[in-house]
């Protein structure tokens, strides 16, 4: 046997989330899960894996996630990848099961880790998990409304503040076109002061110049006077009109940005981004957009789409919430000294637990000091001691940890006592 091995360490861009951590999760998705379901939206789960090409056909050849973030698996002749996003797949999901002819219109949410071979840095990871929602079957803009204010309702949940809405229209496939011939006019005598990345993203992915980080790029982007009635058509324009005055009535605070694009393929119209400041270089915490073209792009339908996903360690990064305040305790811890009261502890236990109280002991015959401290440390309600004396009165000794107080309660009368005072 090998005297020091190393420990294992998990690989980099992944996370264990801890106990006390894990707690705060379950809040933040069960309190996710509370606002969906006020919206109508009903939960969906798909595979962590799906086939390659799903992914490449509808995010895009061109994007940053298909060309150097998938992380693939090879098994004989099929190429598969872990998740990306859930968008793809719950559309493919949607037509597999072909739920676009049972229920045409379809709100659905879900919770989960996506995978993205990145380069991990703060609030940047290769296993990150979405909470997200996509609604599928109409183009109506006040459903874009809705999104976004059920966006901005999730964080007002989770006790997030200082974000900022940014919202933009990239109109529909023509208008997108239009928009990428009149940037790459714009852009073409620029071509010097823009980053080596954006020179390639010139003629492969005009928009994603728009999103360069570079401080070069960002000031000729901010130079480019882009203006909505240069590529929108009427159609798009009211669409987009609609969604902006329907977020006014709501009081929604949000902030119009031309330059807001995504770096998925399969956007069109409404598009938006939720950004933080103390989240630094990887600022969004979350986005989403309209997907018009991708149901159809999938071999279904022509249906519009809608859709948004948070991702939650950014979330947690930013919320005020506390993780050890999540931390359930336990109702009784009981300590036992010696073989008959561990025998006799042993069936309370049981016997708690069969009332659903939650209850648990020790089994490592520990002195009293230390049951108790562990009593403590598991934040029990109550401790209940059983030793030789309590055995011979057939009592059990209750302390409060609250308050302190003791009493001896008779043994055939604890489980009931318990369930009256928690
Ligand atoms: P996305 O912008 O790629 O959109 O991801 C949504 C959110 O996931 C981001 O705003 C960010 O908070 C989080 N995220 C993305 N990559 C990472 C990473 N490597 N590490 C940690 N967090 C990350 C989508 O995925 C779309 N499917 C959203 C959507 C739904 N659009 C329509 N429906």
């Amino acid at each position: 046997m090998n005297e020091n091995p190393e420990i294992f360490k998990a690989p980099s861009g992944t996370k264990d989330i801890l106990p006390d951590e894990a707690s705060l999760w379950q809040f933040v998705e069960e309190k996710a899960k509370e606002i969906f379901s006020a919206y109508g939206y009903r939960p969906i789960r798909t595979p962590i894996f799906e086939n390659n090409s799903l992914f490449n056909r509808s995010l895009g050849e061109e994007t940053e996630i298909v060309k150097k973030q998938m992380f693939l698996i090879q098994r004989q002749k099929e190429t598969f990848c872990l998740r990306p996003e859930a968008t793809a797949a719950v559309v493919r999901a949607y037509l597999e099961n072909n739920l676009d002819k049972t229920e045409s219109f379809l709100k659905l949410y879900y919770t989960g880790p996506m995978f993205r071979a990145e380069r991990p840095q703060k609030g940047r990871l290769r296993q990150f998990h979405h909470i997200g929602v996509e609604a599928l079957g109409s183009s109506s803009p006040y459903l874009d409304a809705e999104i976004i204010a059920l966006s901005q309702k999730i964080l007002q949940g989770l006790n997030i503040s200082g974000y900022q809405i940014n919202i933009n229209s990239l109109g529909c496939p023509q208008d997108k076109q239009k928009l990428s011939q009149l940037l790459r006019e714009k852009l073409k005598g620029k071509l010097t002061k823009l980053c080596a990345d954006c020179n390639q993203r010139f003629s492969r992915n005009v928009f994603r110049i728009l999103d360069c980080k570079h401080a070069g790029c960002k000031q000729v982007v901010n130079e480019l006077d882009l203006q909505y009635n240069d590529y929108l058509c009427p159609d798009c324009a009211r669409h987009f009109s609609i969604v902006k005055n329907s977020l006014n009535r709501l009081n929604l605070n949000y902030l119009t940005n031309i330059t807001l694009v995504r770096g998925l393929d399969y956007y069109t119209r409404t598009v938006f981004e939720i950004s933080h400041p103390e989240l630094g270089a990887q600022d969004a915490l979350g986005a989403g957009g309209r997907y018009d073209n991708l149901i159809a792009e999938l071999g279904g339908p022509n249906l519009g789409a809608i859709g948004f996903a948070y991702g939650v360690e950014r979330l947690l990064l930013v919320t005020k919430l506390q993780p050890q305040s999540f931390a359930k305790g336990l109702n009784v811890y009981i300590i036992s000294l010696g073989d008959a009261a561990q025998k006799e502890g042993f069936c309370l236990l049981n016997a708690l637990r069969g009332q659903n109280i939650a209850a648990d002991m020790d089994y490592e015959d520990k002195s009293l000091k230390a049951q108790m401290r562990r009593a403590n440390d598991v934040k029990a309600r109550f401790a209940a001691l059983l030793g030789e004396n309590e055995l011979t009165k057939q009592v059990i000794t209750l302390k409060d940890m609250r308050t302190g107080n003791q009493e001896e309660i008779p043994l055939n009368a604890f489980v009931d006592e318990i369930k009256k005072r928690l």
